[in-house]
Order: C-alpha cells, then sequence, then structure tokens
C-alpha cells in the first residue's frame, strides 16, 4: 500500500469516527486546497459533518469561485458564517478599510471581528469540530496532534491531515479530480484574506504570503488561538 493510500484510509477513518462518536460535528474549511480534500472526503462518504466557511467580506473572487466548484461538482451548499455588519462598520468607521497593516493590535482585532467572532457562533452547540491544517505547514502548527482538547470551546478538535505533506494534499486532489482555487496555481501556497495574502516566490516558505509584513510568530489569525496562546491543552490518542 502506497503511503497516501494509507493516509487516505486512515483519514476516512477518523472522519467516519467524528461522524459517529461526535455527533453534531463541523468542518471550518478555508476553501483551500487541503479542506478541499477533506471536503470530498466527507461529502463522497455522505459524512454528517456540517460544511462551513467563514465568509469574511474581504476573501479572494478565486476563493469565492470555490462555492460555486462545490456546487457544481457535489450538488452541495457550504454554508457561510458572515461578520457581524456592526462591528465592522465600527472597525471601518474608527480606523479605516485597511488598518490591518497599521500594527498587529489592529490586524488582531480585525481577524477577531471577521473571522474569531463568526466562528464561535459556526462552533456553538457542536460535539467536535475539524479543520485541515497539518504539522508541515508552519512552525507553530509542528506539534499539532490529529486530536485535540478545544477547552476553550468546550469541545474536541480534531486535524486529520496533520501528518499529511503537501505533496500528498496535490496527489490526493489530482487523483480524484478534487475542485480548488484557482489562485493555487498562480504561486499562493497558502490563501486567507485579498489584503492580507500575497503569491510567494519559488524557495520562500509555504505562509511567507500571508500577512507578509508582520514576523513569522504572530502568523496566526486568531482561529487557532485562545488568549494569544495555541490551544494545546491536552493532546487525546486517536
Ligand atoms: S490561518 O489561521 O492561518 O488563517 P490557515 O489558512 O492556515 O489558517 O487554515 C488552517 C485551517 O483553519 C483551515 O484548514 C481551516 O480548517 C481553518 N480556516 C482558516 N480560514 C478559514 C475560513 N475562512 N473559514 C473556515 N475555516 C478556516
Ligand atoms: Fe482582516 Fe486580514 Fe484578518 Fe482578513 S486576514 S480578517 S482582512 S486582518
Amino acid at each position: 500500500m502506497s503511503d497516501l493510500h494509507a493516509r487516505v484510509e486512515e483519514t476516512r477513518g477518523i472522519l467516519e469516527r467524528i461522524a459517529r462518536d461526535f455527533s453534531p460535528a463541523v468542518f471550518a474549511s478555508s476553501l483551500a486546497a487541503e479542506d478541499m480534500v477533506l471536503t470530498d472526503m466527507i461529502l463522497r462518504a455522505g459524512l454528517p459533518i456540517t460544511i462551513f466557511t467563514l465568509e469574511t467580506g474581504r476573501l479572494h473572487k478565486e476563493t469565492l469561485d470555490v462555492l460555486e466548484k462545490v456546487r457544481a461538482q457535489y450538488g452541495h451548499e457550504i454554508k457561510q458564517y458572515k461578520p457581524q455588519p456592526e462591528a465592522v462598520e465600527r472597525y471601518v468607521t474608527q480606523n479605516g478599510l485597511n488598518a490591518f497593516y497599521d500594527s498587529v493590535e489592529m490586524r488582531k482585532e480585525c481577524c477577531r471581528i471577521r473571522k474569531v467572532e463568526p466562528l464561535g457562533r459556526a462552533l456553538a452547540g457542536n460535539k467536535a469540530w475539524v479543520t485541515g491544517q497539518r504539522r508541515s505547514q508552519s512552525t507553530t502548527r509542528s506539534e499539532l496532534a490529529v486530536q485535540e482538547d478545544d477547552a476553550a470551546h468546550g469541545m474536541q478538535k480534531f486535524n486529520p491531515l496533520a501528518d499529511w505533506s503537501e505533496a500528498d494534499v496535490w496527489e490526493y486532489i489530482r487523483a480524484n479530480t478534487v475542485p480548488y482555487n484557482a489562485l493555487h496555481d498562480r504561486g499562493y501556497p497558502s490563501i486567507g484574506c485579498e489584503p492580507c495574502t500575497r503569491a510567494i516566490q519559488p524557495g520562500e516558505d509555504v505562509r511567507a504570503g500571508r500577512w507578509w509584513w508582520e514576523s513569522a510568530d504572530s502568523k496566526e489569525c486568531g482561529l487557532h488561538l485562545v488568549d494569544g496562546k495555541l490551544i494545546r491543552i491536552k493532546s487525546v490518542a486517536a
């Protein structure tokens, strides 16, 4: 059995276990490559895991196009959570539309309004959530466990692709004709909001294009942080 085949089987098993033992469960999709692998596995198997995306209002057109690609290929509507309009309006009026370039604090406040608060609404009432994070994506993720006790949200958090490589992700996408964000073919391995993501040059770190004006250790948007710390309270044996 090839390495990828074994990983795929293991990942399917994890998703089936989540659907069986941690219902209701949700999957947070950024619509980027990793998340399309999980989307494909969930939808093909018809697993009762609700797929949602945080539609920040600042996403690329190519990212929004993925919603349509999923509809066309799987006949499935990905649920969208949007920021509270009053909070966005207040931030923009007080600080300006692109104030996130001014300081790390301003950037984190924008992420809090556009991603973290909507995430709380998306997770409420569930027993588990799933992400597409991988260990090799960044130094801050090198210790990532497949299953974590997310005490902050009061539920289990699963990272079923934790030990997948970027090459595994693309091999799966090509072998299964999984739809993906067109920006990946234009030098964007990691995709967030449009004003905070740029293409990378050959040889640059895969996350070099995210919040490129900040130092590497602040490059997390808060989805996977609580009080500024990574939620690595307890790893649970898978
Ligand atoms: S981030 O923290 O730097 O923004 P990254 O883009 O690497 O995260 O994505 C890691 C995981 O966080 C994704 O696989 C997905 O599970 C979740 N995620 C990130 N952005 C979103 C989004 N806009 N909507 C839903 N989930 C997201
Ligand atoms: Fe705001 Fe940029 Fe964070 Fe998107 S990634 S929520 S635009 S600071």
